[in-house]
């Protein structure tokens, strides 16, 4: 009897051993996690993001390097090198790049982020740039400064911004544009490659807000290579021998400096408040004059802000104009869409000179100008680097790493934008949820110039799909080597047929 309850107890102990034992694995299991969640939450977690170099392999440190140059010099551009590394480590990784190391933020992960790290001006990271752009734009130059000088020097060039400024540039940009146009297709030329006209009007149009448009036409095309030349150095290897590209770059900047500042001489000689110029260098000049020493900008920093300005406007512009033309060039029934609403409009206002008021009636085309910059994503990331150890996305980031937040993958992300690569402007019916389009950035670093790009990119358009219709004079899809932003290798050539408004 005894050795049968003893065998039916050891029978119901083995049972139910083997029952609570995978239910108390899976309930310590739980706690574990909850543990490791909750420390994430607090901050506490010490574990780095995913990726990066372990000290096994210290001897290939500049593998990464490597691969990220090989992706640059490729046709598939170096977003290739982040899009890879997600796929492998997900949407937050670690990686080393010119024995810097960088964390990617991707998607919602990005997102999430998005608000501590660019929103407000986060006392622990600071904007980061790349030393060679500094040598290069100059260390009083907006890209570069940070914290109090940063917002001192944002509220001087800000202001240039003013509606008056702004509805003047409308008139320019359309003349500059006209005449432009009507160049590239007199005698008989059906092709036209997008980005130099683009990379043409920008330039122009934006100098002649910064500095007054200029009579001397080999002086201006002296500065537009040289500006060229300042750009294609950004990303270049520093070394400053004779011959090479960042040694362009730099004595480029030299001679682009040397021009502003016998400007400023002259118009300093002929009086400040005589001259009736109302472009931005004359504002900055008088202001220097009139205001407290705190408010006004040295010499020195308005140079490095006008470089600054023209850098930053117009390559940016013209890469997401040829974007945008080649979209609508692959999507032909959006362009007639597109060009019936915009004949209709301008019939409405007799064909003449664009105005403010014109632009904010074109509703369709501005959708078309935001699904292009979307699936163009011109800036790629934003780099931050952090000033002391912290935490992010629930990751342990230590002091000097880089944090880029990846807008590209917001941009593309399913969750966000429903079939992400088709393009079509009318996604931007509905209202948009928070930090899901980073086209400019956000927050305290926001661009100062997207009214600008918005409104060239919206002329543009509209003068272009009123008076044409075009095709892809070539479909290679190839992305040029070393750009600072992805762009078509061939420039995006299209053919144009010229419309006959009264034949519409
Ligand atoms: C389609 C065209 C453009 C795009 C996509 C673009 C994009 C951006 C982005 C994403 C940033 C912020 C980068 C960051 O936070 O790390 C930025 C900053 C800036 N952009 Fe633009 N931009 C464009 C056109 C322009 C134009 C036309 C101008 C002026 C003429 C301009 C002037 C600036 C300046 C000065 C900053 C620095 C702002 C600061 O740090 O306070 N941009 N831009």
């Amino acid at each position: 009897m005894m050795s049968t309850t003893t065998t039916t107890e050891s029978a119901w102990g083995l049972a139910a051993y083997i029952l609570l034992l995978p239910a108390a694995i899976a309930a310590i299991t739980c706690l574990l996690l909850r543990a490791l969640r909750a420390s994430h939450l607090q901050g506490k977690n010490k574990s780095p993001p995913p990726g990066g170099i372990g000290s096994w392999c210290r001897g290939f440190v500049g593998a990464e390097t490597l691969s990220f140059l090989a992706d640059n010099s490729s046709g598939r551009g170096f977003y290739h090198f982040v899009h890879t590394r997600a796929l492998r480590y997900g949407a937050c990784f670690r990686t080393t790049l010119f024995a810097r190391t960088h964390v990617f933020l991707l998607s919602s992960t990005a997102r999430a982020a998005a608000s501590g790290l660019l929103a407000a001006d986060p006392p622990h990271f600071a904007k980061r740039y790349v030393r060679t752009v500094a040598d290069l734009l100059g260390e009083h130059s907006l890209l570069c400064t940070s914290h109090d000088t940063h917002r001192r020097m944002r509220r001087a060039v800000a202001g240039l911004f003013a509606s008056a400024s702004t509805a003047a540039f409308v008139e320019t940009f359309d003349r500059l544009l006209t005449a432009r146009l009507l160049l590239s297709t007199t005698g008989c030329k059906d092709r036209v490659v997008v980005l130099n006209v683009a990379l043409d009007v920008t330039f122009r149009a934006i100098c002649e807000m910064l500095i007054g448009a200029q009579e001397d036409a080999r002086k201006l095309e002296r500065l537009q290579s040289d500006v060229m030349d300042v750009t294609q150095a950004m990303l270049a290897v520093p070394i400053r021998l004779p011959g090479t590209r960042f040694y362009r770059g730099l004595q480029a900047r030299k001679r682009i400096m040397d021009a502003l500042r016998q400007e400023i001489s002259m118009r300093r000689q002929n009086g400040l408040k005589l001259d009736r110029r109302d472009d931005f260098l004359q504002t900055l000049l008088l202001k220097s004059h009139l205001d407290s020493p705190e408010e006004a900008l040295t010499d020195e920093q308005i140079l490095d802000n006008i470089l600054t300005l023209i850098i930053a406007g117009q390559v940016t512009t013209a890469t997401a104009i040829t974007w945008m033309v080649k979209y609508l060039g692959d999507n032909t029934d959006l362009q007639e869409k597109l060009r019936s609403v915009q004949l209709d409009l301008a019939s409405r206002h007799h064909d003449s000179t664009l105005t403010l008021q014109h632009l904010n009636t074109m509703d369709y085309a501005y959708k078309t100008v935001k699904e292009s910059l979307r699936m163009a994503t011109i800036v790629s990331w934003f780099p931050r680097v952090a000033l002391k150890d912290c935490q992010v996305a629930g990751f342990h980031i230590k002091k000097d790493w880089i944090v880029n937040v990846d807008a590209r993958s917001i941009h593309y992300d399913p969750n966000i934008y429903e079939n992400p690569t088709l393009f079509d402007p009318s996604r931007f019916n509905d209202d948009m949820k928070p930090y899901s389009f980073l086209v400019f950035g956000a927050g305290s670093r926001t661009c100062l110039g997207m009214n600008l790009a918005k409104i060239m990119m919206l002329i543009f358009l509209h003068r272009l799909v009123t008076n044409f219709r075009w095709e892809m004079a070539d479909h290679d899809t190839s992305l040029e080597k070393w750009a600072m932003f992805p762009r078509l290798k061939n420039g995006c050539p299209i053919h144009l047929t010229p419309i006959h408004k009264d034949m519409h």
